[in-house]
């Protein structure tokens, strides 16, 4: 039986950084599952059908380079709305749940759909102005020239569309504990999230 962690939240509020950490302490693998969407979204760009796109997805295809632009990023949450991309990826994601000893699964409706089941689930979020100032900074050191408010506005806008689709839109389940990142550092952030999980084991 695997161990299953399943860590949900809106974009930039942390959930990556806590998610590798946590894996890192318990020796879990990781499942960064924006990735799969991010890949099909970038796919399309370059002209895909979206459902085919998902369908033929494989893990190789999370190792592409530009995955991590903001175009790509909007992208992903465009194709993230269809039914048919969805289901076309929930194989992928519960196979690698199953399959490892421990496991951490990050995403937007992984405590949700994916793993309904899952030993913990954490839902991580932080203020729309906190979240859009860390991508800000992030984007800035990989000298993107994005502004602030550009950035605020993208944070938003895929936060509206994550949050009101009709199929798995972004939610904490009912038995997720939140983690509020705004006012915490990452170290806080991590050990909040270790302790939670270490409890549960
Ligand atoms: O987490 P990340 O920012 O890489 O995700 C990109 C987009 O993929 C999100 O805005 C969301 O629309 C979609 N997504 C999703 N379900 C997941 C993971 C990501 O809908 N489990």
């Amino acid at each position: 039986m695997s161990f299953v962690v399943a860590i949900d939240g809106p974009a930039a509020a942390g959930k990556g950084t806590i998610s590798r950490a946590v894996a890192a302490h318990f020796g879990f693998e990781h499942l960064d599952t924006g990735l799969l969407y991010r890949a099909v979204g970038a796919r399309v760009l370059a002209g895909g059908d979206p459902v085919e796109c998902a369908r033929g997805l494989s893990a190789a295809d999370l190792e592409a380079e530009n995955l991590r632009s903001a175009e790509v990023a909007q992208a992903a949450s465009r194709v993230a709305a269809l039914a048919g991309v969805r289901a076309a990826l929930v194989d992928f994601q519960r196979g690698f749940a199953r399959g490892a000893k421990g496991a951490v699964l990050d995403g937007r409706d992984i405590g949700t759909v994916i793993c309904p089941g899952a030993d913990v689930k954490l839902f991580v979020t932080a203020s729309p102005e906190v979240r859009a100032c860390r991508r800000f900074e992030e984007q800035k050191s990989a000298g993107s020239g994005d502004s602030y408010d550009r950035v605020l506005a993208d944070v938003k806008a895929r936060d509206a569309r994550d949050m009101n689709r009709a199929d798995a839109p972004l939610k904490p389940a009912a038995d997720a504990i939140t983690i509020d990142t705004s006012d915490l550092s990452v170290a806080q952030a991590v050990a909040r999230a270790i302790g939670v999980i270490a409890a549960r084991r």
